[in-house]
């Protein structure tokens, strides 16, 4: 193997800066050169590729976003695109592949493996809904993001006595929303995963006000139905049966920016070194990831074979700490 190439794809989140850099770094270590594909996928089939070397990955550590530039393909969904990405990759003489991303990047990583292409990806999306890891890129800092929002939004719902609805990302997994109910001390997270009638929401509310509580904090999943907004209106309306007064919020994209935290920088490090160091092994089709608290791989079919499932242990123990 002498040429590599690396792309972002998908929803970008910190950290995506750190693995590109460590990928970088450790296949110049090892004598190989490297291709920065621009806007994942798309940039695979339009060829925009950058020669990348140790300087050009100087100062990214503590930048979000990706400097590579992230696309949500539709394009390579198809035969005809991956059969372009597959011709671009051949003649730009690049023998192995790193993607870093999500379920759906990482599909598109196993598609090439699939057509005898070597690839190797890595989990990075702010949902941690990647199954064979224990956490992705991203997660971390996002969950401090909303940690930190929840935390300002305590201080004026206590002044005012409110309740307080706050979205968080998350189209098809709890996790973040519940995870930050935990560290943010919320009265109760809603997620995608269980079902909550919008009754027993208002009945949570009043009982906090009963119990004397100063405010009520919601946290919501985008993913919950039917959504924060018409939990909102539900709750307005009834007004009259809850003591506090109501607000939203939706953090929204504010929780996928910012500079990567330490625990993020240090997993992307390690994961984009893995990765170099399972090409040159002869690995492909598979996944580095943090399996039991260790670098491990995963056959990217069984990464994306379905979601991550929460570990309803989790959710227990946020119920308990809801009183
Ligand atoms: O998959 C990551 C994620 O941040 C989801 O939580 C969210 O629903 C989605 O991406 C938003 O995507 P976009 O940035 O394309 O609106």
């Amino acid at each position: 193997m002498n040429r590599i190439a690396v792309l972002t794809s998908g929803g970008d989140g910190p950290g995506l800066n750190p693995c590109i850099r460590a990928v970088v770094r450790t296949a110049i270590d090892k004598g190989l050169q490297v291709k920065g594909v621009r806007r994942g996928y798309s940039g695979l089939i339009s060829l925009e590729m950058i020669d990348l070397d140790a300087r050009s990955v100087g100062g990214v550590l503590n930048q979000g976003g990706t400097f590579l530039g992230t696309a949500r393909s539709l394009e390579f969904k198809t035969k005809q695109g991956q059969r372009e990405a597959l011709r671009n990759l051949n003649r730009s003489g690049v023998d192995g592949l790193v993607v870093i991303g999500g379920n759906g990047s990482l599909t598109g990583a196993l598609q090439l493996h699939e057509l005898n292409f070597p690839v190797v990806g890595i989990p990075a999306t702010i949902d941690n809904d990647v199954n064979g890891t224990d956490i992705s890129i991203g997660v971390d800092t996002t969950l401090n993001t909303i940690i930190s929002a929840v935390d300002k939004i305590k201080d004026t719902a206590s002044s005012h006595q409110r309740a307080f609805l706050i979205e968080a990302m998350g189209r098809d997994s709890g996790y973040l929303a519940l995870m930050a109910s935990i560290a943010a001390g919320a009265e109760l997270a809603l997620i995608p995963e269980v079902e909550v009638s919008m009754d027993e929401v208002i009945k949570t509310v009043d009982e906090a006000y009963i119990r004397g509580k100063a405010h009520c904090i919601i946290i919501i999943a985008e993913g919950w139905q039917p959504g924060a907004r018409p939990l909102y209106d539900f709750i307005k309306e009834r007004r009259e049966e809850i003591g506090f007064g109501v607000r939203l919020t939706v953090l929204g994209h504010v929780q996928r920016g910012g500079a990567p935290m330490a625990y993020d920088r240090i997993l992307a490090t390690r994961l984009g070194a893995a990765a170099v160091q399972a090409l040159l092994d002869g690995q492909s089709g598979v996944m580095v990831g943090m399996v039991e608290g260790k670098v491990g791989l995963t056959p990217l079919e069984e990464a994306v074979a379905f979601q991550k499932e929460l570990d309803m242990e989790i959710c227990e123990l946020a119920r308990i700490m809801e009183q």
